[in-house]
């Protein structure tokens, strides 16, 4: 059972979208992914710029304490992406059991998966998770962690019941 909704931040990271040359179909998606257990408290699309994630990423956690940050895009191999390396800068622990997850599930859909470096990890109290950018990528990414992210939030909030037999354990 869902007790909390979460304020959640979804980042855009996209040279062309930044420029208004490509509609996001990415960000609009995740946040109906996300509606069951948070509302979007804030939505940008910035280029990959590694300092402006940073200060991005900082800024929704130190200043505004979302609960969960999902990005979109910047993960793969061209010398653009630099989404997981701001990520890394920013986090205090990684969460490998997640990003594992999500690129082991994808990649029985397409071996690309493997080229995607997304990572995922905590800074302070604030869940940030890397996804592809394509719609398609986010989705099938972020379908894998939606069953347990209520638990994942609920644990970072401080919630110190055990994590015992339940239908969503
Ligand atoms: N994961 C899933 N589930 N489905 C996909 O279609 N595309 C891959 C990979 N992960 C893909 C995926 C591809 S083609 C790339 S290049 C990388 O994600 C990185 O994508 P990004 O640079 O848009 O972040």
């Amino acid at each position: 059972m869902v007790e909390d909704i979460y304020r959640v931040g979804i980042l855009t990271l996209s040279d062309k979208g930044a420029r208004g040359e490509r509609e996001d179909k990415s960000g609009p998606l995740l946040e109906e992914l996300i509606s069951p257990i948070g509302c979007v408290a804030r939505y940008q699309i910035i280029a990959d710029e590694r300092d402006k994630i940073v200060m991005m990423l900082k800024s929704w956690v130190d200043d505004l304490q979302l609960d969960l940050i999902v990005t979109t895009g910047g993960t793969g191999l061209s010398p653009r992406d630099v989404t997981p390396q701001a990520t890394q800068e920013v986090l205090d622990y990684d969460v490998p059991g997640m990003s594992e997850a999500m690129r082991t599930a994808s990649f029985i859909i397409t071996p690309r998966a493997m080229l995607s470096r997304a990572v995922v990890g905590v800074r302070q109290q604030t869940l940030i998770v890397n996804l592809p950018g394509s719609p398609k990528a986010a989705r099938e990414t972020f379908e894998v962690l939606l069953p347990v992210l209520p638990h994942a939030l609920a644990k970072l909030k401080g919630d110190s019941a055990d994590c015992g037999v339940s239908e969503d354990r």
